[in-house]
């Protein structure tokens, strides 16, 4: 039995039991499995038990665990602590979240590009409502956000390979759908569920309607924008939360705070104002990731876009300064290394793209073929690389590198133009 103190305002003694997976009951805290928690689909190491589901998905996994209880004595400890930074509110609470995928992609994909097809007209539709000085339809959006949070419910990956569907003349709309899938997977991530999860969707989604009052002269403009045109775009959260206050019907708090707030940064330095950690709040800390990483992996009508690596980069050497820290770690390891999309070079010199991740073996992805060793086109066909093939030649078939975006002229939407992906289950 080990005992320890924890420190949130005031405390209570903490006592640490052995119990087998079939004496589990409904409300036990478990603070350790019997193997490392890396191995399970369980995201958070520590969480209670709040479902015969969750009993069951343990007992499916362990043979025992271990569990924590309170002891009634409390200790006070920090009469005069300081409110937790608003960030770190949810995180607090947050407990587990189930990331088991309920389907495989062959049958997400069809519904899924069914959903993404109609989410990204519907934001299509939100964009002309503002242009013409009309108000959002903030059911409606809940409503598209919800199929969304279905599909990435069912299987993630299914949207996250639509979300490669970048066409850099429709960046605004790309963008905002792109931005709403990001921030559902990462509010999974960081144990979102509910109403909570479809507010950090909304978020993202309507995140940077304010552009649409920004000039599209300087929305587009290649190469260095003058003083007065970076003043013209720094102006979109704000236009951004002028129109979503002009709703018609209520917007939730945190829907304009991210429209307002996704370009501050946790040690200031962003703007519009230029506000630090504490005043930049849990949900727009997600946008805010979000939206980093599909700018900078996103080809503009002015700029060309950059890998996934790069932007993982990027993310990771401002963590704990620009971006939450705990988020961006939960945001990459939800990617993965080779996220669904990516243009992979194999080691007999094949091309291929990565249709999936296992939740367990992140590094061997499910992958279809597209290019021979000569790199010419070839008959697609699926490989699972967790069934550990081996090319013509008897070696291990495993990545070399991953190459840049449509490499070597292949085009990702041209796969999905051909139904490959929606009928990926006969290949
Ligand atoms: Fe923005």
């Amino acid at each position: 039995m080990i005992e320890k103190k924890i420190s949130s305002g005031s405390a209570r003694a903490v006592k640490k039991f052995k119990v087998n997976t079939g004496q589990l009951e409904i409300g036990m805290f478990v603070c350790e499995l019997d193997c490392p928690w890396e191995d399970t689909d369980f995201l958070m190491q520590g969480f209670t038990v709040d479902s015969q589901r969750d009993i069951e998905a343990l007992q499916a996994r362990c043979s025992f665990v271990y569990i924590e209880t309170f002891s009634e004595k409390r200790i006070e400890i920090e009469k005069h602590a300081k409110s937790p930074p608003v960030g770190t509110k949810k995180r607090i609470s947050a407990e587990k979240v189930n990331l088991k995928k309920q389907r495989p992609l062959e049958s997400e994909i069809q519904q899924a590009s069914h959903t993404y097809v109609g989410a990204k007209k519907a934001v299509q539709s939100f964009m002309g409502d503002v242009i013409r000085n009309k108000s959002i339809d903030i059911q409606e959006a809940r409503a598209v956000v919800n199929e969304c949070i279905g599909s990435v419910s069912r299987n993630p990956d299914a949207m996250m390979l639509l979300s490669q569907l970048k066409n850099k003349d429709e960046y605004t709309s790309q963008h905002s759908l792109n931005v709403c899938l990001y921030s559902l997977m990462l509010g999974r991530r960081m144990g979102l569920t509910g109403h909570e999860l479809e507010t950090a969707g909304l978020c993202g989604m309507l995140h940077d309607m304010g552009k649409l009052r920004t000039p599209i002269e300087i929305l587009n403009k290649p190469g260095k924008l003058t003083d007065e045109e970076f003043q013209a775009i720094k102006m979109h959260p704000t236009h951004g939360r002028e129109i979503l206050l002009s709703s018609d019907k209520a917007v939730d708090q945190e829907v304009v705070e991210a429209a307002y707030m996704h370009h501050e940064r946790l040690r200031g330095g962003g703007y519009p104002e230029g506000l630090t950690e504490v005043n930049i709040p849990f949900h727009t800390r997600i946008v805010t990731i979000a939206d980093v990483y599909d700018a900078i992996t996103s080809a503009r009508v002015y700029d060309g876009s950059r890998s996934h690596l790069e932007a993982t980069r990027i993310l990771t050497e401002n963590r704990g300064k620009d971006f939450d820290e705990d988020m961006v770690i939960r945001f990459i390891a939800g990617l993965g290394l080779y996220p669904p999309g990516s243009f992979l070079e194999m080691t007999n010199g094949e091309v291929a793209i990565v249709l999936e991740n296992h939740a367990t073996s992140r590094l061997m992805p499910k992958l279809l073929r597209i290019m021979d060793a000569d790199k010419a086109l070839t008959e697609e066909r699926i490989i699972d690389l967790a069934d550990e093939p081996r090319d013509e030649a008897g070696q291990r078939y495993a990545v070399a590198s991953v190459l840049p975006h449509e490499a070597y002229g292949a085009s990702f939407k041209s796969y999905y133009q051909r139904g490959l992906f929606a009928n990926i289950s006969h290949l």
